[in-house]
């Protein structure tokens, strides 16, 4: 027999001996999941005796995620922006840094009667759906390469209730809204350079979809793809608004001129790194 307290020491410390950054927290999360409990439930609780059935599944999930597995893909959901988003090995964890890419964008329309908006590389639909909530006059059309992705941003949807109003489009780039017309191209392209990408972290490299992270030999082959083949949309949108890999912002945002965007804005994480390009016309 085994209290919740007990259970959540032994797996801070096997996590921790894992090199897990955030043992205890990641611990918390995992038996929140199982036991379908918030963390506050845990203090509340901590001298409460686990089931059998319970236990045996930390123990395996604690055991999964000490050899590498994302604490996401374990429990099936990652929180963005305060709201749960479903997340499978089909789809990039969506990362905090991804917020200052929506702030931006949502900062920038709150004024706009009835924005258009794109997404390339819809992923988990962390991006789109979350600018569904907070701009209940937009329309959204979300675009990925990958349908199995579409599949749980169309479940991310339909369980945060936007789903009349973004459209989930599979194929590859600008190719399934040619000769369309938008406010704002949004994306959190793949930026990681090739020849980087076997030195990701294990969790990251050995777990996360590679069609989510490869970024080409230099990192900027999505960057050259989205600013050079606009063209193919009806009119060049007002602004691109793109997430964007450390020591990059400044050849995205040569891109972005390039193709006649005149403003441009970096935007700075909270390490001081821009993160987030905004390029207006
Ligand atoms: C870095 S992930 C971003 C996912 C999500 N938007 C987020 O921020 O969490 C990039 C996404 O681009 C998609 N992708 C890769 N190549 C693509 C292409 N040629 N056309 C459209 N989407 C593509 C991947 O499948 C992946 O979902």
């Amino acid at each position: 027999m085994i209290t919740v307290k007990e259970a959540l020491q032994r797996a801070s410390f096997q996590l921790r001996e894992a090199g897990i950054t955030a043992p205890r927290r990641e611990a918390e999360i995992l038996l929140a999941a199982i036991l379908e409990k918030s963390r506050a439930w845990l203090y509340a609780h901590a001298d409460e005796i686990l089931g059998n059935a319970a236990y045996l599944q930390f123990r395996q999930w604690v055991k999964r995620r000490a050899e590498g597995e994302p604490y996401a893909y374990l429990c099936g959901e990652r929180e963005f922006m305060g709201l749960p988003f479903l997340v499978t090995p089909a789809v990039l964890i969506p990362r905090p840094e991804t917020e200052i890419l929506v702030e931006a964008v949502a900062e920038e329309l709150r004024e706009c009667p009835n924005p258009k908006l794109l997404e390339i590389g819809a992923g988990s639909g962390a991006i789109a759906v979350t600018l569904a909530t907070l701009l209940p006059q937009a329309e959204i059309v979300a675009v990925d390469i990958s349908t199995a992705a579409l599949e749980v941003a169309a479940l991310n949807a339909e369980r945060l209730r936007v789903g009349k109003r973004l459209r989930l489009l599979p194929g590859d780039l600008y190719a399934p809204v040619r000769g369309q017309k938008f406010t704002a191209v949004i994306s959190n392209p793949p930026y990681i350079p090739t020849k980087d990408l076997t030195n990701l972290t294990k969790d990251v490299k050995d777990y996360e979809p590679q069609v989510a992270l490869d970024g080409g030999p230099d990192g900027l082959a999505f960057y050259r793809r989205l600013t050079v083949e606009l063209k193919e949309l009806a009119a060049a949108p007002r602004f691109l608004a793109l997430e964007v890999g450390q020591g990059q912002a400044a050849s995205v945002s040569a891109l972005c001129h390039h193709a006649g965007y005149q403003k441009i804005k970096k935007i700075p994480d909270l390490a001081g790194i821009p993160r987030v390009i905004l390029a207006k016309l």
